[in-house]
């Protein structure tokens, strides 16, 4: 078994408007995590992002995905020190929880002589964290969609990306955390929601794939969970306006939030001042994020 690892996992941006926890898209923010076995204690330090905030016991993701994978294969976790150097925000729909999770299990497979195949640790992933959408692109980079077959497994495909793409992010000061953003969603949609977001789910996987992308901005539309997150993000659609009106091709929020992401050819810093402007004009400070998509997923830097 090695002793010790150090993997890195990319920010993800979940929904991308129409495709309510089904696609997601990896950027290129990373967090960086070390594990070396060591008789002990549990030890985890945290610097960047999220450092005196995240649990730093056995409650910590990045533990928790480290040692499911162990006590999977019938296996206690060999005892580890683990240090994360963060620049995923957290709570700002960026995928921070996921990358955590992703991050402790592509370390322990590593460690156990990498016997688990991607869509495999995407299972337990998902199972741990409860969202697929952000933990695909994690694992394997890209823009991915998620689905679950009749009997419940589930199965991930890529879509391209294409290469000029960059994404801009506001990422306000206030986190949006998932299980808030999740409980203002209906249960029932009007069949009327549902046309709307697969026909724009649809439009915006073919721009992708063809690199046409002359309706990307009806292509990230969405009825289904942004309406109702307005109410508890309002200047919102404010920013969504500000961004277009700046040049962007297509806005939309990240995940359930908080963060807002523009994907544009150019104007980057004029889109990201123009969002944070009106933002700051609502009363949401946050700050801008030039950035874009990444084709990596969680990688393996060293092992021994
Ligand atoms: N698809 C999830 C949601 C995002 O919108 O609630 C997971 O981060």
């Amino acid at each position: 078994m090695k002793d010790l690892v150090c993997v890195r996992v990319p920010a993800t941006t979940a929904n991308m408007g129409p495709g309510f926890d089904c696609l997601g898209m990896a950027l290129d923010v990373w967090n960086s995590v070390r594990v070396e076995s060591r008789r002990g204690p549990l030890r985890i330090e945290v610097i960047g992002e999220g450092a005196g905030e995240v649990p730093d016991d056995a409650t910590n993701l990045v533990y928790r995905g480290f040692s499911l994978l162990f006590e999977g294969a019938g296996e206690s976790p060999p005892d580890v020190r683990i240090t994360c150097d963060n620049r995923i925000p957290l709570g700002r729909g960026l995928g921070s929880s996921s990358a955590a999770a992703v991050a402790g299990l592509v370390a322990a497979n590593e460690m156990r002589g990498d016997q688990l195949s991607r869509l495999e640790l995407l299972e337990i992933a998902a199972r741990l964290e409860g969202h697929p959408d952000n933990a695909a692109p994690a694992l394997f980079g890209g823009c991915r969609i998620v689905a679950r077959d009749e009997s419940g497994e589930l199965l991930s495909a890529p879509v391209p990306v294409p290469d000029d793409l960059m994404a801009v992010l506001f990422v306000p000061d206030v986190a949006m955390p998932t299980n808030e953003a999740r409980a203002v969603l209906p249960s029932e949609v009007p069949r009327s929601d549902a046309v709307y977001n697969i026909s724009r789910a649809a439009l915006l996987v073919r721009a992708f794939a063809t690199g046409d992308l002359a309706h990307l901005d009806v292509a990230t539309g969405d009825r289904l969970h942004q309406p109702a997150r307005q109410a508890i993000f309002y200047p919102m659609r404010n920013i969504f306006r500000a961004a277009r009106d700046a040049g962007a091709l297509g806005v939309f929020l990240s995940g359930a939030g908080s963060s807002v992401l523009a994907l544009t050819r150019g104007r980057e810093y004029t889109i990201g001042y123009e969002m944070a402007d009106i933002a700051a004009k609502s009363g949401v400070g946050g700050s801008i994020k030039v950035t874009r998509p990444t084709t990596k997923g969680a990688q393996v830097e060293k092992s021994a």
